[in-house]
């Protein structure tokens, strides 16, 4: 056990400083909250996998806080990487990389690629910059959990186990990034997230996704070495998660102690059904995670969620919701 220091948001210079001295500092972006440590340090590094349980074939996401901090990162750029930093960063789009040699092979799980984004969050930019370091950075959950959305949840998940948590808002997105491949000729979407294929494509009308149907068909071995974190149980809480597309047929008991979120009100529901009702997709989205936690801190058995389209940023919810639903 460390002690974990907080840090409140306009005192970041002590949460910087554990940063570039090889400490864990958990720190809030637009999508969830990360996980940082020195990318350029592989003791620091391996930090983030020891806390986090993670399995160290899953790769981490290096984050910057300016477009002048790639180069040393990365080697050839393509013409549509450099598009899609044009329109999405600073943003919740990570892009795939050519890695260069400086890039531990700790960060990059020994591929010779590296994914990179430039969180929209002034926060996370200050903490960056003020760190003078690249920050690789995971969700700051314990693995396999539900992504931390406020520092609180952080703090549930990794207290005592890093040395520091800045105290910021709860996230704007409440799901992660989108992330790309960008280091092949063709780009290929990676994983869902927080900007949709259908906004991608006015960019790169002939981008790929390495799934047609994210939530039907088991992965092949050749997209889980494309997309390792696809290999992992993730996103699941206690609770045994259930997804419902038409709410009037839920199997409702009496016995159970059922939590419900949707977009719309589930019919002949039991009085002790804990329901949450968003209005939109995005409200969706951003609840979810917090959602699944409060569910387990009321001894949730089951958590039903109704399926949404998977159109726009519905795609990104449907895949973090069918792998939650996963056993
Ligand atoms: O919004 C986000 O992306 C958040 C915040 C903190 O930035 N981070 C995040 O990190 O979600 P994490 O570690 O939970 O997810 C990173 C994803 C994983 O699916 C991983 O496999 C993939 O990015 N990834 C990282 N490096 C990669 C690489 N070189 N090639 C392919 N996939 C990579
Ligand atoms: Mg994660």
């Amino acid at each position: 056990m460390i002690t974990t220091r907080y840090f409140s948001t306009d005192d970041l210079a002590a949460a910087a400083d554990l940063l570039r001295t090889g400490q864990l500092v958990a720190f809030p972006t637009e999508t969830v909250y990360g996980l940082g440590a020195n990318a350029l340090d592989t003791s620091a590094v391996e930090k983030i996998f020891a806390a986090k349980g993670r399995p160290s074939d899953n790769p981490l996401i290096v984050h910057i806080a300016s477009r002048n901090d790639l180069d040393r990162l990365v080697g050839t750029v393509s013409e549509d990487a450099k598009k899609l930093m044009d329109q999405f960063w600073p943003g919740p789009l990570t892009l795939v990389l050519a890695k260069n040699p400086i890039v531990p092979d700790s960060v990059t799980a020994g591929l010779d690629t590296v994914a990179v984004r430039i969180p929209a969050h002034s926060i996370a930019l200050e903490l960056i910059r003020l760190s003078g370091v690249p920050v690789a950075a995971p969700s700051a959950n314990r693995s396999g959990r539900p992504s931390a959305t406020t520092w609180q949840a952080v703090a549930e998940d990794l207290e005592g186990r890093i040395a520091g948590i800045v105290r910021g808002q709860p996230t704007q997105l409440g799901i992660e990034s989108t992330v790309v491949d960008a280091s092949t000729a063709r780009v290929t979407l990676l994983r869902h997230g927080g900007i949709s294929l259908e906004t991608l494509r006015e960019i790169i009308p002939d981008i790929q996704t390495l799934h047609p149907r994210p939530t039907e068909d088991p992965h092949s071995d050749h997209e889980l070495s494309r997309s390792p974190g696809l290999r992992h149980r993730h996103y699941q809480p206690k609770a045994k998660i259930v997804l419902v597309s038409n709410i009037a047929d839920i199997p409702w008991s009496d016995q159970e102690n059922a939590f419900f979120i949707g977009l719309h009100q589930p019919k002949n529901a039991p009085k002790q059904l804990s329901i949450h009702l968003c209005d939109s997709i995005e409200k969706y989205a951003h609840d979810l995670f917090d959602y699944f936690r409060q569910a387990d801190q009321n001894q949730a058995q089951t958590v039903y969620c109704e399926r949404v389209s998977e159109y726009g940023l519905g795609a990104a919810l449907m895949d973090r919701l069918t792998r939650a639903s996963q056993p």
